[in-house]
């Protein structure tokens, strides 16, 4: 049931996924009043996938999806500030409304680099959307426009997010148990 690593489970995936519904709700309703034809979806990979299959399920209006891999995080805890571009969107972004559909936002520096690199390709608007929002981590001057959950500093794990590129299929959000990681064979 329980995974061994996880301290403590923040959200179910039924808080999740009603979560999820509203922010669709919401942000279909911005894009009708914006008139936007065709809204194109970026999802980070891979953290993004649980949420941004349960988003876009949701959304009400036309889309198109797209996808782009970005490291920061070279499999440890700690984020080391330069992404990197692994993996390319292949749609032409200009003049395009463009949402970043993201897992979780702790430093910024991840999309404060994608959004300037989407503006800087031609699109019209890059809003970003991230299931879970770490405040107290940022250090990039970038907030998200929508956000499901916000989540305190800690290691968190669970839909999407991994350790070692694990544990992302677990179907709750939850905080680490960090002790336990030093000694951790899998
Ligand atoms: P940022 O550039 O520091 O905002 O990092 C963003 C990326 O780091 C996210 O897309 C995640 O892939 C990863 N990340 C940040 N915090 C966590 C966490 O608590 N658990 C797992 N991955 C995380
Ligand atoms: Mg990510």
């Amino acid at each position: 049931m329980k995974h061994p690593l996880v301290k403590e489970i923040i959200f179910s995936r039924e808080q999740i996924q009603e979560r999820t519904k509203v922010l669709a709700e919401e942000i279909s309703q911005y894009y009708k009043e914006q008139k936007t034809e065709s809204l194109l979806c970026i999802g980070l990979l891979k953290g993004c996938i649980p949420f941004y299959a349960e988003f876009i399920a949701n959304y009400n209006g036309n889309c198109e999806t797209d996808y782009m891999v970005v490291s920061s995080y070279r499999g440890g805890i700690k984020t080391s500030g330069e992404p990197k571009i692994l993996l390319d969107v292949n749609t032409p972004l200009k003049d395009r409304d463009v949402l970043i559909i993201e897992d979780i936002i702790d430093s910024g520096f991840t999309l404060e680099y994608i959004k300037h690199y989407f503006i800087n390709r031609g699109a019209k608007s890059v809003k970003i959307v991230t299931l879970l929002d770490k405040k107290v981590g940022r250090k990039a001057d970038i907030k998200p426009d929508w956000y499901g959950f916000d989540v305190d500093d800690e290691f968190i794990i669970g839909y999407g997010l991994d350790y070692q590129e694990k544990l992302r299929n677990l179907p709750y959000i939850a905080t680490c148990d960090t002790d336990k990681l030093k000694d951790w064979k899998w």
